[in-house]
């Protein structure tokens, strides 16, 4: 007889293994089923460990500049061997820790390439080719997405290089071409430029990162252009201009490889699900990038808390507003809301604040002055957007979220007094500039 389970989770990234522990804290019976590492995508090919590559060469980076504070250094360089060594050893820790906190939540995970027979039935297979089955009364499908590739330019880990592929290279490159300017390819522009490798961006749109505050993008782009970055728009990649390396970052395609036997509705390429991630066929629900219109590992995160509570008998709906991003170029961007743009689309009269980062005492002491913090508002003073170019925005972002989702007003926040000598302070200063009344710039 086969194992029964009250939940399987397909797939152990950010959806499926906060999916599996918000299961067992409610006290499900509950199967996690991965065919590679726990931690999906975030933790094992992006947001983790090339976090950790943009630490060690932003460190590099500001050895560089270490004379500007008094600082002298014999000699700088960077071992990118040893770079990745070290992203590889923090990926290690945190796959452990992942697994060891399923497993003290009483998850069964097994490890193996899941293949879903029915809604209540996954067959598993191992890396020695056994097969087994194990039941479920639900099952949360969180089988993420896989780097795009475009026509005639196939992944070969050589000269055609997936995100995945450059994560582990070890060699400094002298040149690099990436096409695509969203959040992956700035996120490599920003890593190779700034140890001097040329890097040349190629967007098909008009305009790189979309979806970001256009007054925003134009402030990374000049930040990009001081790290050897070349950002060309409207340009479209067809094939190899150049006889280096080209990292293709177009996007990202749902892996939907193992669930064919449910015939789930689609939405284009992706699993349709209603808001409260119930796919189209009954006790079976997806989370994740399998279901995304943002493809983040928080959205994956909070969608896997919400199909397990309603698997075990809640009712709690996902919703897109207000979904905060960080991006790590240097400096970072943190955005929440609707970008300026979309704010006058949608609304005839909006209120605008702006704070320039080298406005603040702190930004000046640590020597971290480039970028600005905005803040929208509509005409009745209600708080739709905040982005911000500079150091910390990924931190700062956390704050502007509470203000934002909580539909604070403008002066709320201004009156919101914050730490002296912090970034924070220019949240509160932009607010302050919405209203013309700015204590540290000139209104
Ligand atoms: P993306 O969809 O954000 O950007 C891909 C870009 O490639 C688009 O601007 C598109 O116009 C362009 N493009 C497509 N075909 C092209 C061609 N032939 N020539 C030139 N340009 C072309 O995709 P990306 O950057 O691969 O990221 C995938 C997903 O991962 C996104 O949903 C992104 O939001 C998410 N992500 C988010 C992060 C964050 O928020 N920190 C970090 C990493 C990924």
């Amino acid at each position: 007889m086969s194992d029964s389970f009250d939940i399987i989770v397909l797939g152990g990234g950010p959806g499926g293994y906060i999916a599996a522990i918000r299961a067992a804290q409610l006290g499900a019976k509950v199967a996690l089923v991965e065919k590679d590492k726990i931690g999906g995508t975030c933790l094992n090919r992006g947001c983790i460990p090339t976090k950790a590559l943009i630490a060690c060469t932003s460190l590099y980076e500001k050895s560089l500049n270490a004379e500007k504070y008094g600082v002298h250094m014999s000699s700088v360089s960077i071992n990118l061997g040893e770079v990745i060594d070290r992203k590889n050893r923090i990926i290690e820790k945190l796959v452990k820790n992942t697994e060891f906190l399923a497993t003290k939540n009483n998850i069964e995970i097994f490890h193996g390439a899941g293949k879903v027979l029915e809604a209540g039935k996954v067959e598993i297979e191992n890396a020695d080719g056994k097969k087994s089955i194990i039941e479920c009364k639900k099952l949360i499908l969180a089988t993420g997405s896989s780097p795009a590739c475009i026509p005639g330019m196939t992944f070969d880990g050589q000269n055609f290089l997936s995100s995945d592929d450059i994560l582990d290279n070890r060699e400094p490159l002298k040149k690099l071409d990436i096409v695509g300017g969203g959040v992956i390819g700035i996120h490599f522009a920003q890593i190779y430029g700034s140890i001097g490798c040329e890097v040349t961006i190629y967007e098909a749109l008009p305009e790189i990162l979309p979806g970001v505050d256009e007054e925003i993008v134009n402030l990374v782009k000049r930040a990009l252009k001081k790290r050897n970055v070349n950002v060309l728009t409207g340009a479209k990649f067809e094939s190899a201009l150049s006889c280096g390396k080209t990292l293709i970052c177009v996007g990202r395609v749902p892996n939907t490889t193992g669930i064919e036997a449910l015939s789930l509705k689609m939405d284009k390429r992706s699993v349709w699900v209603n808001e409260k991630m119930e796919t189209s066929v009954p006790n079976a629900y997806a989370v994740g990038d399998l279901v995304s219109r943002k493809m983040l590992a928080h959205v994956a995160y909070e969608q896997g808390v919400i199909a397990a509570e309603n698997a075990l008998g809640a009712s709690r709906s996902f919703s897109y507003d207000c979904v905060p991003f960080g991006i790590y170029t240097n400096p970072e961007i943190g955005s929440v809301g609707l970008t300026e743009k979309e704010a006058r689309e949608k609304y005839k009269d909006i209120k605008i604040g702006k704070f320039p980062f080298g406005a603040l005492g702190i930004a000046q002491a640590v020597g971290e002055i480039e970028g600005t913090i905005k803040v929208i508002a509509g005409s009745d003073g209600k708080l739709l957007g905040i982005h911000i170019l500079g150091s910390e925005a990924t931190t700062l972002i956390g704050a502007a979220t509470l203000a934002v989702k909580n539909k604070l007003s403008v002066e709320e926040l201004a009156e919101t007094f914050q730490a002296h000598p912090t970034f924070s302070e220019g949240l509160q200063e932009a607010a302050e500039a919405a209203l013309k009344r700015a204590l540290h710039i000139l209104n």
